[in-house]
């Protein structure tokens, strides 16, 4: 069973970018976190993040073709532009699990619109990096 995480924009920064926010922890101690949940389920898991649209359309493209049964994707910035990003994750036929780490509907009102929770079977925002985790665990649990 296969696994893929996908970090939108930003996301790179994760740990120094508005800590009041997003926390003190980085991408790679969430990518951590995952892959030791993951292994011990004997799950594979691949972690990747970029800053470009099309590059997370891409991912979400081999996503399909690699066997991967599940997708948690946080899009950042492009949860609320990105009709592109909802079109790949609607020719993927798994899982799809939509996190944020902030309480997005909390904040500005343009985040309160997601293009993406139009896919998503599941949505966690709020609960700062353990939603990462809270998604992997139900995915997990759901197999
Ligand atoms: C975010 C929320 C988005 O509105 C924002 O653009 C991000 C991160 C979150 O994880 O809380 O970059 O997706």
């Amino acid at each position: 069973q296969k696994v893929t995480v996908l970090h939108g924009p930003n996301l790179n920064l994760l740990g120094t970018r508005q800590p009041e926010i997003y926390g003190h922890e980085t991408l790679d101690d969430v990518n951590k976190q995952l892959r030791e949940t993951a292994v011990l389920a004997g799950w594979e898991i691949n972690c990747f993040q970029s800053n470009h649209e099309g590059a997370l359309i891409d991912a979400i493209h081999a996503a399909r073709q690699d066997g991967s049964q599940a997708i948690i994707i946080n899009p950042a910035a492009y949860t609320h532009t990105s009709v592109a990003i909802l079109d790949a994750l609607n020719a993927f036929e798994g899982t799809v699990i939509e996190v944020h780490i902030s309480n997005v509907h909390k904040r500005e009102s343009f985040r309160h619109h997601s293009y993406v929770s139009l896919r998503a079977d599941g949505v966690i925002a709020g609960l700062g990096i353990h939603g990462y985790q809270a998604a992997l665990e139900a995915i997990i649990k759901a197999r």
